[in-house]
């Protein structure tokens, strides 16, 4: 049987129409999406271009075969599909546990439809209880963007690479700070307005009211489709 993600991944994939220019998101949920999109065009000879959030998802896009363009060449995506950490009720999430979310933001606020993929754990009722929220930060500016993040009573943690010293460096050259809030993410228009105020953040993994829908991959082999009321 297939996993939760994979059926959200690939369900994603059947919602693309010949002719559509596409946002390809980054992580384990979206490669299922991108791959079985190359397989299509590989079958039905479909005609899409796709615009990637990520070396991960260039490379990944190439190897399965999708055209690729930038967003100097579309001025609007049809559609934009990536994974996500947590999604709330209303649509807002959390994202950048692989450190791509400065680019998944960019291509999402392209698209007119912004497709979420993630299976059922992800979803919950309260952003930020369970995962932190990412935020990409100018190297030089570690020391200042800690403190500030502590001082809104937040516990800032230099994300460090597993299989390489010292810490992740994102596709920018910027350093990620995850940053823990023990009761979850206060109010989130007022901390979306705040972390993007602050000298040497490049952007935060916070994307409120962007996705249109949630394809949902269950453990029981059902898969959801939400779609945001208009
Ligand atoms: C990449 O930075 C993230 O935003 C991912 O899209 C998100 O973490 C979901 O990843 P998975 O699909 O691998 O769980």
């Amino acid at each position: 049987m297939i996993s939760p993600k994979q059926r959200a991944g690939e369900a994603a994939a059947t919602l693309i129409e010949d002719g559509m220019n596409v946002g390809l998101g980054t992580g384990s949920t979206t490669a299922f999406a991108i791959e079985a999109l190359g397989r299509r065009i590989r079958k039905e000879g479909l005609h899409v271009q796709g615009v990637p959030t990520s070396f991960f998802a260039e490379r990944l896009a190439r190897q399965s075969g999708i055209p690729l363009i930038s967003l100097d060449e579309v001025a609007t995506l049809d559609l934009a599909f990536d994974g996500a950490d947590e999604v709330d009720p209303y649509f807002n999430l959390i994202k950048g546990r692989g450190a791509a979310h400065t680019r998944e933001k960019v291509v999402a606020a392209q698209a007119k439809r912004f497709v979420v993929l993630v299976d059922d754990s992800k979803m919950v009722e309260k952003l930020g209880l369970k995962m932190p929220l990412p935020i990409e930060v100018l190297p030089m500016a570690l020391g200042p963007v800690t403190r500030v993040l502590e001082n809104m009573g937040a516990l800032p943690a230099l994300r460090m690479g597993l299989r390489k010293d010292g810490p992740v460096v994102s596709d920018q050259g910027f350093w990620i700070v995850d940053a823990t809030f023990s009761e979850g993410l206060p109010e989130l228009d007022m901390l979306n307005q705040t972390v993007l105020q602050i000298p040497g953040i490049l952007e935060h993994g916070l994307f409120l009211r962007m996705a249109t829908d949630v394809l949902i991959g269950h453990e029981n082999g059902q898969l959801s489709h939400l779609q945001r009321p208009a």
